[in-house]
C-alpha cells in the first residue's frame, strides 16, 4: 500500500510545472522505509548524525532525493 501511494504521489508531483526534485528524510535505522525509498529511486545525499532525540536517545537521519527530470526521461511514472 505504501509503495502504491508513493508512486501515485510521485506521478502527480512529476506533472507539476517547475518541480524538479522531491527531498525526504528517513531515520537511518528504518530499514523498511529505506527499502521502499530505494525501490522508488530516492538516492541518499547525506546523513545527519544525531538529528533526532527521543527519550534521551539520539537517532541519525538519512536525506534522500528523487530527481523528477530523470524519472520523466525514464518514462517510469
Ligand atoms: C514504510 C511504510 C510506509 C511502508 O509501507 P507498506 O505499505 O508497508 O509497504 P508496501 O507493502 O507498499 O511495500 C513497499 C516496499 O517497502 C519495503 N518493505 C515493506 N515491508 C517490509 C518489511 N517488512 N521488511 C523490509 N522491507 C519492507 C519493500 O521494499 C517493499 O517493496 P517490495 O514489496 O516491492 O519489495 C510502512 O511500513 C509504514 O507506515 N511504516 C511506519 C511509518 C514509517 O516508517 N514511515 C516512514 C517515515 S520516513
Amino acid at each position: 500500500m505504501g509503495k502504491l501511494m508513493l508512486r501515485s504521489l510521485i506521478g502527480l508531483a512529476s506533472r507539476l510545472e517547475g518541480l524538479e526534485q522531491i527531498v525526504l528524510s528517513v531515520t537511518a535505522h528504518n530499514e523498511t522505509a529505506k527499502k521502499l525509498y530505494d525501490s522508488l529511486g530516492f538516492q541518499v545525499f547525506g546523513r545527519e548524525p544525531r538529528a533526532l532525540r527521543a527519550n534521551g536517545e539520539y537517532f541519525d537521519e538519512e536525506h534522500r532525493v528523487l530527481l523528477l527530470n530523470i524519472v520523466k526521461l525514464d518514462g517510469e511514472w
